[in-house]
């Protein structure tokens, strides 16, 4: 399989800088062990540790919905920031589970929420769906037509998952993080984000049905259509190459090295993958955060529910560079370098 070619987005010098005033999280109640998964599948807590480095994972309630998570970790950031609801300008959140196929779950969390004034809508970037929205928000804040933004990584991941199927049944789970966005005097801020897709290689990672593609029926219901197939050897390797090549060339145009990151927080989705991550860009785990061993993979939520968390744990401080780097379907990736 040939690397991913980077197709990446131009250098800009953004018109005016734009920080991340606030973040927040939401995690559903209910845990999933690895071994409440032995006795579901043919697995066993040893393979999942030792091949991915996920040892629980949050699953939602039958009743509770994409917009629920990402409302919860909306309100939480909105506190945060010091900000009403009354003020974001727009919402965007990046998901690959919305609750339904319209409305858009951005308008379902400003009802929610009370964002009466947000323009909403959602993106569907899978995984790198929250890095996608960051440099949405920062080129609609930095050219001044919004002022605040709203920018949430949700996922029900539960709800696609194929709980028959060891290959990928034990490596999700459901979350929300969420980030708001405004102009702020000062030079720190989201420096550079350089971001890409593949879609030549849609295929490996991909739910093929329950769309105009290939619609639901009776005859194909049984095979799951609905459901995430993966490649898994094949997005492994795409994965730690793309996001490699994104988080070098975000550097270079950020005019920063590797040592100057205080933190990098990349895609939690293998803990291999970290590793290799952390490796090639010669940085020891110390700087390198990783909280997928709770969470499993939550898709857009994962890099947005990293991020808060490190913030909350004091990872980084006022002015330290940091790194968000993703991967996903599509294929998508990005890399985000921002001075907190
Ligand atoms: O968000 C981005 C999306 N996802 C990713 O980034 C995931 C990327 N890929 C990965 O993380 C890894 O490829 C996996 C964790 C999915 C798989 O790890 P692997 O080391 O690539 O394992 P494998 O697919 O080569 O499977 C090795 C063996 C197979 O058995 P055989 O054919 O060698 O007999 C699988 O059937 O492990 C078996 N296996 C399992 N065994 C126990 C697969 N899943 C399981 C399981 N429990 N849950």
């Amino acid at each position: 399989m040939n690397k991913p070619q980077p197709r990446t987005t131009r250098l800009h010098k953004p018109k005016r800088t734009v920080s991340i005033i606030g973040t927040g999280s939401y995690v559903p109640e209910k845990v999933l062990t690895n071994a409440a998964l032995e006795k579901l599948v043919d697995t066993s807590d040893e393979w999942i540790v030792s091949r991915t480095g996920i040892k629980e994972r949050r699953v939602a309630a039958p009743e509770e919905s994409t917009s629920d998570l990402a409302s919860k970790a909306a309100r939480a950031a909105i506190e945060k920031a010091g900000i009403s609801a009354e003020e974001i300008d727009m919402i965007i959140i990046g998901t690959v589970t919305p609750d339904m196929a319209f409305p858009n779950t951005a308008c379902l969390v400003q009802k929610q929420i009370g964002a009466k004034n947000a323009i909403c809508f959602d993106l569907s970037a899978a995984c790198s769906g929250f890095l996608f929205g960051l440099e949405i928000a920062q080129q609609f804040i930095s050219s001044r037509t919004c002022d605040t933004i709203l920018v949430i990584g949700a996922d029900k991941l539960s709800g696609i998952v194929n709980w028959q199927d060891r290959n990928t049944c034990v490596l999700f789970g459901d979350g929300a993080g969420a980030a708001i966005l405004q102009h702020r005097p000062g030079s720190h801020g989201i420096i550079h984000t350089t971001m890409g897709a593949n879609g030549d290689y849609a295929e490996i990672l991909h739910m093929p049905g329950g769309g105009s593609r290939m619609p639901l029926t009776k005859e194909n219901i049984e095979q799951r259509p609905n459901t995430i197939h993966m490649n898994g050897k094949d997005v492994y390797k795409q994965a730690v190459t793309a996001m490699v090549n994104a988080a070098h060339e975000a550097l270079e145009t950020a005019g920063l090295q590797t040592k100057d990151l205080a933190c990098v927080i990349p895609h939690q989705a293998n803990l291999r993958i970290i590793e290799a991550i952390g490796s090639r860009l010669g940085l020891g785990p110390e700087r390198v955060f990783c909280n997928l061993q709770h969470y499993g993979n939550t898709s857009a939520a994962a890099v947005a529910i990293a991020l808060d968390e490190a913030a909350r744990a004091g990872r980084m401080k006022r002015d330290d560079y940091i790194l968000l780097v993703v991967f996903g379907g599509g294929l998508t990736w990005a890399c985000s370098v921002i001075q907190w």
